[in-house]
């Protein structure tokens, strides 16, 4: 969909849509033929303008039928525009029409910018696999003008087109089936980063044997795609932040839970357990798509979990590149063994000042939050603080939970260093403690787990159902707020 900024309607729109705070609803002048016909009809359907809210009739225009929509935006807060965008392309999207233009009273550039933004969110989908979709269900939108602009819009436009091609990359990446992507296939996927400017290493099984990555290979070892571990480095400082953040993501490409394994009913599902790695390559090439002034290492810890002659069983004992030893209890309890040799990984290379893990690590935290909010967990107030604020900000919510000695005792274990899994209680917070023995003192580290909020059984304001690029719009604004001065 191609999108443009002007301040005239265009002449071949066939979608007319108006985007109207409550106030502005009541004395909008539509630049319409029948602007009072539109507001009666409107208000007849209970249109008054709220956020959320919206109204599509078709009527005539200029000598032919034109779809008119209505969309609030309430008092026009932050967040509200981008939700504007996204409903009008939900509408509209596979209806025929070809042509959106969009007006607003007194729109902003900003506001301007962000309706093109959540537009060209909720235009993502994948019809690659589909050989036979109906010609009414093909999508028809070529392209979007935001029509009453001002001139600045365009100069803030490529930031956020650039957000939101990482979030297509996040979303393209969880969406394919684990027979398509894999670690080997997911490092081609991301390769294209290095156009960005984005400096690209990976290591792969024998490198990572060589360094002693016994818990990240020990998952592996069932599979016969070998591990990946992949390093996306952007600094866009000039060397002038001396330590990056580093962005850490779970990429278990498919998770059958190994020799512990989960039941067949949704396990098709677990192609996504890869949403955590998927993350944190939207969020590389969001950040150098937009040159982002901030120093940001991406690693992504890339294996599947098969049972296998070759798979590891309930009770081994591994050895971390940390040097701490591990039981294996449950083969299915792989993320966190995953995430522990990155997180050790990246500590010994960069020494990050900041670490945020992503992964779809618990089922938990499903049952505490179903998909509301991604679980939030951290050694430092002042990171989480932060963390909440973009979340909160950017569309990708987070709620914190707790940390603490009492808890950490659950994964101790009678025979190594500590065990994969906890007792009855609190999943999600042992799986956090587990994370929380690899981090060195000093180190300000957040875990954000994400199993509840990868994947949408139903279409939000944003994305459709499936995949909704969870994490990149959170990372991105988390470090344009935070590092770029
Ligand atoms: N990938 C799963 C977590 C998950 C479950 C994500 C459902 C999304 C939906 C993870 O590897 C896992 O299997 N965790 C286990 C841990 C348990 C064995 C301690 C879980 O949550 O059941
Ligand atoms: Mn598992
Ligand atoms: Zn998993």
């Amino acid at each position: 969909m191609k999108i443009n900024f002007t301040d005239a309607r265009p002449q071949d729109a066939d979608v007319l849509a108006f985007i109207v705070t409550k106030t502005t609803f009541a004395d909008f002048k539509f630049p319409l033929e029948n602007s009072d016909i539109v507001r009666a009809t409107a208000k007849l359907a209970r249109f008054e303008g709220a956020a959320g809210q919206s109204f599509l009739l078709i009527n005539e225009e200029g000598g032919k039928l034109v779809r008119i929509i209505l969309v609030g935006v309430a008092d026009g807060e932050a967040g509200d525009y981008q939700k504007a965008g996204g409903e009008i392309v939900a509408k509209v999207q596979t209806s025929g029409a070809k042509h959106i233009a969009i007006h607003g009273a007194n729109l902003s550039a900003k506001a301007a910018a962000e309706t093109a933004y959540g537009a060209t969110l909720r235009n993502w989908r994948m019809d690659k696999y589909r050989t036979k979709l109906a010609e009414t269900s093909k999508p028809t939108v070529e392209t979007l003008t935001v029509a009453s602009a001002p001139a600045d819009a365009s100069t803030l436009w490529p930031s956020y087109n650039a957000i939101a091609e990482g979030v297509a990359l996040t979303k393209e990446l969880v969406t394919e089936p684990a027979n398509i992507i894999y670690p080997e296939s997911f490092v081609e996927r991301c390769k294209h980063l290095a156009e960005l400017g984005v400096e690209i290493s990976v290591l792969d099984d024998k490198d990572m044997a060589a360094l002693g990555m016994g818990a990240l290979l020990g998952v592996a070892q069932g599979s016969r795609r070998p591990a990946r571990l992949l390093v996306m480095k952007w600094d866009g400082t000039g060397g002038s932040q001396e330590r990056p953040v580093a962005l850490v993501g779970k990429g278990v490409t498919f998770d059958t839970g190994g020799i512990s394994i989960k039941p067949a009913a949704g396990m098709e599902d677990m192609k996504w357990d890869m949403g955590g790695a998927g993350a944190v390559a939207g969020a590389m090439k969001a950040l150098a798509g937009r040159k982002a002034k901030a120093y940001v290492v991406g690693v992504c810890g890339l294996v599947e979990n098969m049972p296998d002659g070759n798979a590891q069983r309930p009770g081994d004992i591994v050895t971390s590149m940390s040097g701490q030893t591990i039981e294996v209890l449950n083969t299915d309890a792989e993320g966190r063994l995953v995430l522990c040799d990155a997180l050790h990984w990246v500590q010994e290379n960069y020494n990050p000042e900041y670490i945020v893990d992503l992964a779809t690590l618990t089922g938990a935290i499903i049952v505490s939050l179903g998909s509301e909010y991604a679980g939030l967990f951290s050694n430092s107030d002042e990171l989480a603080d932060k963390l909440t604020a973009a979340g909160k900000a950017s569309g990708d919510p987070l709620w914190r939970f707790p940390l603490s000695k009492a808890y950490d005792k659950m994964i101790d274990s009678p025979i190594a260093d500590m065990k994969n899994i906890g007792g009855k209680g609190a999943g999600s917070i042992t799986a956090a403690q587990f994370l929380g023995r690899f981090i060195k003192d000093g180190v300000k580290w957040a875990h954000l787990d994400i199993a509840g909020t990868v994947w949408a059984d139903k279409a939000g304001p944003v994305w459709d159902k499936g995949a909704t690029g969870f994490g990149v719009r959170l990372l991105d604004r988390f470090v344009a707020d935070n590092f770029e001065g």
